[in-house]
């Protein structure tokens, strides 16, 4: 390992160069992705309407994994989901771009249930607004509300349309456009939408199915602006805060493996789930110990609560309709994090099959995190060591929304995933000062409906190796009697969940409920299983009737645990391929099955997130929203891993200021005296 090799030092941050595939985890690069397209294309697979819907790496099996030496040379394999436009033919092929050869290819029957279809393209993206605007029931509509002046500039949203097995839509490519007026150029849309017009359109056929327009609310004017021109003066009162890190980061980057202090990790990335993380170990004396296989988002579903006819439908899945990673933000552009960085580029394909670099598109870098422990003795000595965490992060915009998703990995064993939501909120327009059991006035005029942002983590656990088991735990109160005499008393249970259907649960927060994952065959220095546990919030599920077309689609969000045991291909909570799918895919499908997780390598699902009863502060733009989970050692080390820490860890040592000097403590190094002067604190020898 060395430190961070292929990076140069620009303006204090870190710029990574292009990598090539040192290790078979590894995200595809512009080569890979070029050479796929190319046994494609020779294939007679690229035809004039044929787009490459999805294109990903596919992971080498577990066992091929394990008996790769680093330097050995290895296979790379592609897996694409291939779009005949005229037809909406679609079909999937393996492919290894090195040596060139096309493994398998089949057509995909999207015309029989569950009629799941590729995510939607970002040339259909790009095109819904030329079709409906073409549309002379459309014109009307606008005409009809005395819009006629915002035809030309107004914005047509494409959106996965669900799935209501309407006879003129089930197998039939299609997206449903809401319009949003941009009364002045640079406008936000999202503040003006036309309530009661929404259109079908024909992705396939390229025309408008039908329009329904309804109504006569008025459409709210006034801007939803949030650039500092807009909402300015900026603010002058914060002084600057300035993250230094002279002697540069703790972490060390080979390629795309990472060490940072007990914790080493692979980073990879594709076009559909983002980032995703592998290999993940804990440094033990001198034993790199598993903790997880992989670790990923690859679902998220976002279903609205209204009832209103151009609504009740909405349930976007942000990863299997949109692909997360392809709208990854590439940070060149503005960046998000401080200190000293480590970039990862990212490459996805276009709707060609070509490769698109997203420049720095993960961002990896140290944050301090406070006290990592504290005690004061009986004589008043007190001893204090900062926590720090490593960071590895990306966001990515999905039309109005905007997702951080942010993995943190602590000194103490513990990871954390956090999902940061963001955005503007998708919004109707009403009669101002009405109500709605559905819907909140966010501005005058401007509603915005309730929903929820259910995420789907995928975690492949491996405690001390594959074979672990899964454990329920909570608090159990003790009945007054002679297990508790005098009332004081409780405990905790212990539940195995030994197959797939023990282990679909709900969290319990009273009842402070975890699950444990165990190893079957180590135990730590007190005898007892190593174990991790998996942390939730425990906030809702999702909130729709069993009777639902969401129920079935987003099954995967009506538990807040699932178990498998792990499968190969079984990756995505939803199924392969979630837009206008009647459900039922993914996890309810595969665990029918029951396999065992009794000693098994166990796969762990966990639904998470908020549900949003949107408020007038979410406008313009809503500030940051925090969910996810913590993943922590719960008897996995024989005690505090962090007892060696240096009194000082790091921290610039000398403070200066007058407030820390009249608490009597400059924070100076260790060895150094403190002094008091006109300026505040002075540290010397
Ligand atoms: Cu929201």
């Amino acid at each position: 390992m060395s430190h961070t090799p292929d990076v140069t030092h620009t303006h204090g941050k870190r710029v990574s160069t292009p990598i090539t595939a040192q290790h078979p985890l590894d995200p595809l690069n512009e080569e890979e992705i070029t050479a796929a397209r190319t046994v494609l294309d020779e294939a007679g697979l690229l035809t004039e309407h044929v787009r490459v819907a999805m294109l990903l790496p596919l992971d080498p099996s577990k066992s091929d994994l394990a008996a790769w030496t680093p330097g050995a040379p290895f296979e790379r394999r592609v897996v694409v989901t291939l779009l005949d436009r005229s037809s909406a033919k679609h079909s999937g092929a393996e492919v290894s771009p090195t040596p060139h050869r096309v493994d398998t290819h089949r057509v995909l029957p999207t015309g029989e249930a569950p009629y799941g279809q590729a995510a939607i393209l970002m040339e259909e993206f790009y095109e819904v607004g030329e079709i409906v605007k073409a549309s002379p029931e459309w014109r009307a509509a606008m005409e009809r509300r005395g819009l006629s002046e915002y035809i030309d500039g107004c914005f047509c949203s494409p959106l996965a349309p669900g799935y209501f097995g309407k006879e003129d839509e089930v197998g039939r490519r299609l997206v449903r456009s809401f319009t949003y007026l941009i009364p002045n150029e640079g406008d936000s849309p999202w503040a003006h939408p036309v309530e009661g017009l929404i259109v079908r359109v024909d992705l396939t056929g390229r025309t408008v199915i039908d329009v329904y327009d309804e109504g006569d609310i008025e459409t709210p004017l006034a801007h939803g602006n949030y650039s500092i021109a807009a909402q300015g003066p900026e603010r002058e009162s914060l002084k600057p805060i300035d993250i230094t890190m002279p002697e540069g980061p703790s972490f060390s980057v080979d390629g795309n493996n990472v060490e940072w202090e007990n914790w080493k990790l692979h980073v990879g990335f594709n076009s559909r789930e983002g980032l995703v993380l592998s290999n993940i170990s804990w440094r033990d004396g001198d034993e790199d110990r598993p903790v997880l296989t992989r670790a990923s988002v690859p679902e998220m579903v976002v279903p609205y609560g209204d009832i209103d006819e151009t609504r009740y439908w909405i349930s976007y899945f942000d990863a299997g309709e949109y692909l997360l990673g392809r709208n990854a933000n590439p940070l060149s552009l503005g960046c998000d994090c401080l200190g000293v960085i480590h970039y990862f580029d990212g490459f996805v394909n276009d709707d060609h099959g070509n490769a698109v670099k997203l420049p720095q598109v993960i961002c990896m870098h140290e944050e301090d995190y406070g006290i990592q422990w504290k005690h004061t003795d009986l004589d008043g000595n007190p001893d204090t060591r900062r926590s720090r965490r490593l960071v590895i992060s990306y966001f990515a915009t999905v039309g109005n929304y905007d997702y951080g998703f942010f993995w943190y990995f602590y000194l103490d064993g513990a990871i954390q995933f956090e999902a940061k939501a963001t955005g503007v909120v998708f919004a109707g327009s009403g009669v101002p000062g009405s109500d709605s059991p559905y819907n909140t006035e966010v501005a005058p005029g401007v509603f915005t409906p309730v929903h929820q942002h259910i995420f789907s983590a995928r975690l492949d656990v491996a405690i001390d190796g594959e074979d672990n088991t899964l454990n329920e735990i909570e608090a159990v109160q003790i009945p007054m009697g002679p297990e508790n005499p005098r009332g004081n008393a409780f405990t905790w249970s212990h539940t195995q969940l030994k197959t797939e259907q023990e282990a679909q649960r709900m969290a319990n927060g009273p009842m402070s409920r975890v699950w444990e994952v165990a190893s079957a065959h180590r135990t730590n220095h007190v005898g007892k299983p190593t174990a991790f546990w998996l942390i939730p919030e425990g906030k809702s599920v999702l909130l729709a009737q069993p009777e639902s077309s969401v129920y079935a689609r987003a099954n995967f969000a009506t538990k807040h645990l699932w178990g498998t045991q792990f499968a190969e291909r079984e990756l995505y909570p939803a199924g392969q391929y979630p837009n206008q799918s009647a459900g039922w895919e993914g996890l309810p499908t595969w665990t029918k099955a029951d396999r065992s997780l009794d000693g098994e390598d166990i796969v762990l699902w966990h639904s998470f997130g908020p549900t949003h009863f949107p408020r007038t502060e979410d406008w313009p733009v809503m500030p940051v929203d925090y969910s996810g989970f913590w993943f922590k050692p719960h008897g996995f080390l024989d005690q505090n891993p962090t007892m060696n820490l240096p009194e000082n860890a790091g921290a610039s040592c000398a403070s200066s200021g007058s407030a820390c000097c009249t608490s009597g403590s400059c924070g100076c190094c260790s060895g150094e005296s403190c002094s008091c002067g006109n300026t505040g604190c002075g540290c010397g020898k």
